[in-house]
């Protein structure tokens, strides 16, 4: 089956708009795959939940005018695009569609996403 059979993106349930105030970051997930979730300027985006700095979790960071600020070591990322606009980080994140309906933000993810993203990048070797 190519990607683009069977693999469109669907939209899950991932929290209540209330859960995410305005200019504040959380953590939710869609089955496995870990997001942030954050709600800048009255909308709301999500995106993976690691820098691509060194996996520090995003929803640590904190939101400013042009995106969110890793709480590591201070990289910056668009929300809408998740180009890295700020060093250290170089490599843009994963940025999701978001939609708000009745209450509720739903964000899409294919198959394939959730075969890249969850549920954790990099396993553990015990
Ligand atoms: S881990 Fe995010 S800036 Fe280093």
């Amino acid at each position: 089956m190519s990607a683009a059979e069977g693999d469109a993106a669907e939209y899950k349930r991932v929290a209540r708009s209330g859960q995410v105030d305005d200019g504040w970051v959380r953590r939710f997930y869609v089955d496995d795959v870990e997001l942030c979730v954050a709600r800048l300027n009255g909308k709301a985006y999500a995106t993976s939940n690691y820098c691509t700095h060194l996996d520090c979790l995003l929803s640590s960071g904190k939101l400013q005018d042009d995106g969110i600020r890793c709480s590591c070591h201070g990289s910056v990322f668009d929300l809408e695009t998740g180009e890295a606009i700020y060093p250290p980080a170089t490599v843009a994140i994963r940025t999701y569609p978001v939609k708000e309906e009745d209450g509720e933000i739903f964000v899409a993810m294919t198959e394939a996403d959730k075969a890249s993203e969850g549920p954790r990048r990099r396993a553990r070797r015990d």
